[in-house]
């Protein structure tokens, strides 16, 4: 399975709209379990598509990417996710693949239910809270060409991408 490369903010792609998925097929799997590898290899619990550059409606999440014992792995698929109700706030910290050295808190709903597809296409519906609640609001985010960063108050959001992109230069 090949590992994908994940872009990195500032890259432009990252603020790009997605398609939904409309082909249920093996290159929909061979996608979502390359996106798994390259979560596990890259220690991330959660990654949208679109951080690998592919335009598409398509996220993977193991709360459980962490345990050394791969039997206890938890790995899910959302294809075309949407968020139909949400209720409560909490905050917690933070951070994402895309993000490259900051993490930072944000408020986000404690409660969402989340509609999507499974890799066969069929429909089915998620009632998440804690981690899996706030990983999944954060990775539909990602769908909409949204990064945590840009829920951030406005003046520390300013100050984070100032110094993100004067880090990226530096490496070019
Ligand atoms: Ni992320």
């Amino acid at each position: 399975m090949a590992l994908l490369e994940i872009f990195t903010f500032p890259a432009p792609v990252l603020q790009q709209k997605t398609e939904p998925v409309t082909t249920f097929d093996q290159e929909l799997e061979n996608t979502t379990q390359s996106m798994l590898e390259t979560m596990y290899v890259s220690s991330g619990i959660g990654l949208a598509a679109i951080q690998a550059g592919i335009l598409k409606q398509i996220i993977v999440v193991d709360l459980k990417s962490g345990e050394e014992d791969k039997s206890l792995r938890e790995p899910h698929v959302f294809i075309n996710p949407e968020i139909v109700s949400s209720s409560g706030r909490t905050v917690s910290e933070e951070g994402c693949l895309s993000v490259v050295d900051f993490r930072g808190e944000v408020e986000r709903a404690e409660y969402i239910t989340v509609a999507y597809q499974d890799l066969s296409g069929a429909a089915k519906t998620i009632e998440a809270n804690d981690m899996m609640s706030i990983c999944l609001q954060h990775e539909i985010d990602h769908l909409n060409g949204i990064l945590f960063i840009d829920r951030l108050p406005l003046l520390k959001q300013k100050m984070v991408k100032k110094r993100l992109k004067k880090l990226a230069n530096d490496d070019a």
